[in-house]
């Protein structure tokens, strides 16, 4: 594949999704939220009433779910879904099946097809170790989780939701937990990844970083 990828890996409120969008803006390349795609698999799971941790009847469902992204919309079988897989009891499920091989399997190749001209910019948790091991820029950003908790106490509080920062901090240690013990594709930094900490960054600070490394 000649199409350059940059991943952007990294736990839940780490920044990873802000600097995605600003990169690709900056590039005009196309951009890959792989959490999304997570999150309308569960949210299919959740409507469904399925037993999440029942890998062989989740992976059967995914061929058939129509997953899109246009109109700065997430879809699932024509809906609009982008309010409700934002949620925390929707991003908790998430986690659940994304620790199961067989969901991560059939979830790969959509992905994959992102990859197209002039570029792409894709943000998640193994777009680099995993999806696109042969990227031509690997980035792996951290914070600590007060830090990454109060970053969604505000995102919500943007959205109009709310809620309470040690319920966040809480779900937030529960779900890197959760990604990084699993067997597969763990929450875990590609070898070639150049790390940010960006507990002390805004973001400026943090895409003059990533910026520097691509020059
Ligand atoms: O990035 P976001 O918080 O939207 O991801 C939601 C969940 O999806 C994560 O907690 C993780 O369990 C899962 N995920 C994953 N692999 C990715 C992206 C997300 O397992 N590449």
């Amino acid at each position: 594949d000649t199409v350059p990828v940059i991943t952007i890996d990294g736990p839940a409120g780490a920044g990873k999704g802000t600097i995605a969008c600003l990169l690709a803006q900056k590039l005009g390349w196309h951009m890959l939220d792989s959490g999304a795609i997570y999150r309308v698999a569960a949210l299919a799971a959740l409507q469904r009433k399925l037993d999440l941790q029942d890998e062989t009847t989740l992976a059967a469902m995914i061929p058939i779910l129509k997953i899109e992204f246009r109109d700065g919309e997430a879809w699932l079988d024509g809906e609009v879904v982008t309010g409700e897989i934002r949620n925390e009891n929707c991003a908790s499920a998430t986690s659940k099946i994304a620790a199961l091989p067989a969901v991560r399997a059939a979830l790969l190749e959509l992905q994959r097809s992102f990859q197209q001209s002039p570029g792409l910019v894709a943000d998640g948790r193994d777009m680099g170790t995993v999806v696109f091991p042969g990227a031509n820029h690997k980035f792996y950003l951290t914070a600590s989780a007060e830090i990454r908790a109060e970053r969604r106490l505000k995102q919500l509080s943007e959205q109009g939701l709310s809620a309470k920062l040690c319920d966040l901090i809480q779900d937030i240690n529960a779900r890197d937990e959760r990604d990084a013990s699993r067997p597969v594709a763990p929450l875990k930094p590609a070898d070639d990844a150049v790390l940010i900490d960006t507990s002390s960054l805004d973001r400026g600070e943090v895409f003059a970083v990533v910026l520097r490394h691509i020059a």
